[in-house]
């Protein structure tokens, strides 16, 4: 049975949802599954955008048949060659071999090193500004490269002035039927995974993500049909108030995140001293995280939405430690940047955390680092109050 839904007289949604995967990209937990969003346009010609993950195959197979009610599939558009989107079009090579392929040049390079199957007489080659047209839709395509993959392009239709923005504008989290922003609570229920979403898949192309917005700009639109997540029909400024944040690395929110290691709690006591010092001081939003306990890219989302970051941790084995070190690490390479960041250590004999990780945060780019740091030797002790306070202080003199 099909699941299909309308998004527009002649747009169809005929993706589907996973709730079975644990890890997306086999790296991030996805407790509330996913999307992947596909999408028929039914005009004069017949044109699909985009296939699905493999996993959902027999659905979304259900879906575009019952959708095409019997027609032919003139064209697939291919937006993303990422497997989560291209796995099923061989299959649909099999069960539809007069179907025309619309890509760019970089789109069948790739899928020349994903699949076998013979591209020849099969394909439509597109730049920047091209046409396709469909009957009463003209389809644009907008070269959208490592928004991303190098490969990724967006496809305008300029009748209902629909955006079809591949990863753009995506989320985790699978559909409970509902399928647009206004059938949801978005911001109650969504904006945490359309941010661990975006920080850590697209993260780290901010510049790549701004020149498409720039391009977005131009363009009347009244939707916005990401490959995952819902569909964006109503409060589009809500969104792309969102993106422009994140892709320029301006905090989402004047916030502070307390992001602590702690061996045997004794770190963590530090961090909850600092905590409520910094709520008694006035900070209005603070939020304090064991890493050990909270995935990467939990916390790489909380990067891109606070303003402020203390970074706790034990000296370990001379070096920083490994869960901290990852963070950091993982920091560096999604391009986190525009912050203000505090250092408190822990170390029963050599404590050396704060130079390390001060030296990590230096690598990136426009942090500003507190001088004010607090050394805990093993255990935080009623003479080190004033040394806690300096470094409250020094938070929320940089909140000022
Ligand atoms: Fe949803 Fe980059 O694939």
């Amino acid at each position: 049975m099909h699941s299909v839904r309308r998004v527009t007289d002649d747009i169809c949604w005929v993706g589907g949802n996973d709730r079975r995967l644990a890890l997306f990209e086999n790296i991030f937990p996805i407790s509330r599954g996913v999307s992947y969003n596909s999408y028929l346009l039914t005009d004069e010609k017949t044109v699909l955008l985009d296939t699905a993950d493999r996993a959902i195959g027999d659905q979304f197979f259900e879906n575009v048949e019952y959708a095409l009610s019997g027609r032919a599939l003139d064209y697939l558009v291919v937006n993303h060659m990422e497997p989560d989107h291209c796995a099923l079009i061989g299959e649909l090579i099999r069960r539809r071999p007069d179907v025309k392929i619309v890509g760019n040049a970089k789109t069948f390079q790739m899928m020349g090193q994903f699949f076998d199957f013979d591209l020849e007489g099969r394909t439509i080659v597109v730049k920047e500004g091209d046409t396709l047209e469909c009957g009463k839709h003209t389809l644009h395509f907008v070269m959208a490269p490592m928004v991303h993959w190098p490969e990724v392009m967006m496809t305008y239709d300029d009748a209902d002035k629909v955006l079809f923005a591949a990863d753009g504008f995506g989320s985790f989290g699978a559909l409970p039927g509902h399928i647009f922003n206004d059938e949801l609570d978005f911001d109650r229920e969504w904006l945490a995974d359309a941010r661990r979403y975006y920080t850590n898949i697209v993260g780290k192309y901010g510049p790549s993500v701004q020149a498409v917005l720039k391009k977005a700009a131009g363009l009347e639109i009244n939707m916005i049909c990401p490959l995952h997540g819902p569909i964006w029909r109503s409060d589009l400024s809500y969104i792309l108030d969102k993106y422009h944040k994140w892709s320029s690395y301006e905090p989402e929110e004047k916030a502070v995140a307390v992001m602590y290691a702690s061996m045997y709690g004794n770190t963590e006591n530090a961090a909850n001293v600092l905590a409520a010092k910094l709520a008694d001081a006035g900070v209005k939003k603070i939020a304090v995280y064991d890493i050990s306990g909270t995935h990467v890219s939990e916390l790489i989302a909380e990067t891109f939405r606070c303003s402020h970051l203390v970074l706790a941790s034990p000296t370990y084995n001379g070096a920083l430690y490994p869960i901290m070190e990852n963070l950091l690490n993982d920091m560096k390479a999604l391009n986190v940047q525009n912050r203000t960041v505090a250092f408190l250590e822990n170390g029963t004999w050599a404590p050396t955390a704060v130079k390390q990780m001060r030296a990590k945060i230096e690598e990136m780019r426009d942090m500003r680092v507190l001088e004010t740091a607090v050394s805990v030797k093993s255990a935080l002790k009623r003479n080190q109050e004033e040394e806690i306070d300096a470094l409250c202080s020094a938070i929320v003199d940089s909140m000022r």
